[in-house]
């Protein structure tokens, strides 16, 4: 029997292990997928031990993403963006990857988005980062707007065909833009947006990278100013999904691991 499994601290409440399990049942893979929470300081330790014990694959989140690059060899993308949140055992050092990127390009494709013209990503974190670099390497101009407007600037240094601004020059950015996206924690369990909602309009695709709630404040607003809205589990989804390809070279059940996430996320 394979394991995978999520590092993290906390990982109580994780999502990923219904979905990836869903995805093995409906596949009739002989695997299971736990969640581990290692000491803070022990991301690094926790994948050296995770390849002794013939762990498969690994997801990992807060606060371990970026800290587990000493331990794999990651590959272009999560270089570039500085931070691996799947991990493949299968070679030696295993192989860090990041399918936080793709799954912010996925997801928007999933709902009939293409990705072109002029993307606006707001936050400029750990999410802010590999969203950014998704939709640049998809062939976007991406325009990053940060509460703290020189992270905004640092971030666009790095990523082909950006810009960086403060949140006061949204308005501006997005009455030309077909894209944007949150990847600020803005929303997260409180009823507000980081934009503005007279400057939402029906030519744009909002994704939420924020999932709790569901509809949050931007989206709500984003459909009644007409556009297309792509929530926060699309997102979680589809790195799900594409680190399940990854790992074992199969297509994933998208609609049976979505269905699982869904469940889990209503209880
Ligand atoms: P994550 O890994 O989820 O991206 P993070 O790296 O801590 O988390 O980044 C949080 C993002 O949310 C940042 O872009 C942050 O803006 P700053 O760089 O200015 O801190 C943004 N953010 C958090 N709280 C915010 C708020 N109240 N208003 C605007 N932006 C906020």
């Amino acid at each position: 029997m394979d394991v995978y499994g999520l590092i993290g601290n906390p990982v109580g409440h994780s999502l990923s292990p219904p979905m990836h399990e869903a995805g093995y049942e409906e596949l009739g893979i002989d695997a299971r997928y736990v969640t581990f929470e290692p000491p803070a300081d022990d991301g690094a330790k926790a994948v050296e031990a995770a390849a002794t014990l013939d762990v498969a694959g690994l997801n990992v989140t807060v606060p371990f993403k970026q800290d587990v690059l000493e331990a794999v060899a990651p590959d272009d993308l999560a270089a570039r963006i500085g931070a691996v949140n799947t991990i493949d055992f299968a070679t030696d050092p295993p192989t860090g990857y990041n399918t936080d990127a793709v799954g912010a390009t996925r997801a928007l494709e999933d709902h009939g988005v293409t990705l072109s013209g002029e993307a606006v990503v707001v936050g400029a974190g750990g999410a802010g980062r590999a969203v950014a670099f998704g939709l640049a390497d998809a062939g976007m101009s991406v325009a990053i707007a940060n509460r703290t407007v020189e992270k905004a600037h640092a971030l666009a240094d790095e990523v082909p065909n950006a810009t960086g601004h403060g949140l006061d020059e949204l308005g501006d950015l997005l009455a030309d833009a077909s894209v944007l996206v949150n990847a600020t924690t803005v929303g997260m369990k409180e009823d507000r947006s980081p934009v503005p909602a007279d400057a939402l309009h029906g030519d744009l695709a909002v994704l939420d990278a924020v999932y709790d709630p569901i509809e949050t404040r931007l989206l709500r607003e984003a459909a009644d100013a007409g556009a297309t809205t792509v929530d926060g589990a699309w997102m979680l989804l589809y790195q799900g999904v594409e680190a399940f390809e990854r790992w074992t070279g199969e297509s994933a059940p998208v609609e049976t691991m979505n269905a699982a996430l869904r469940a889990g996320l209503d209880e």
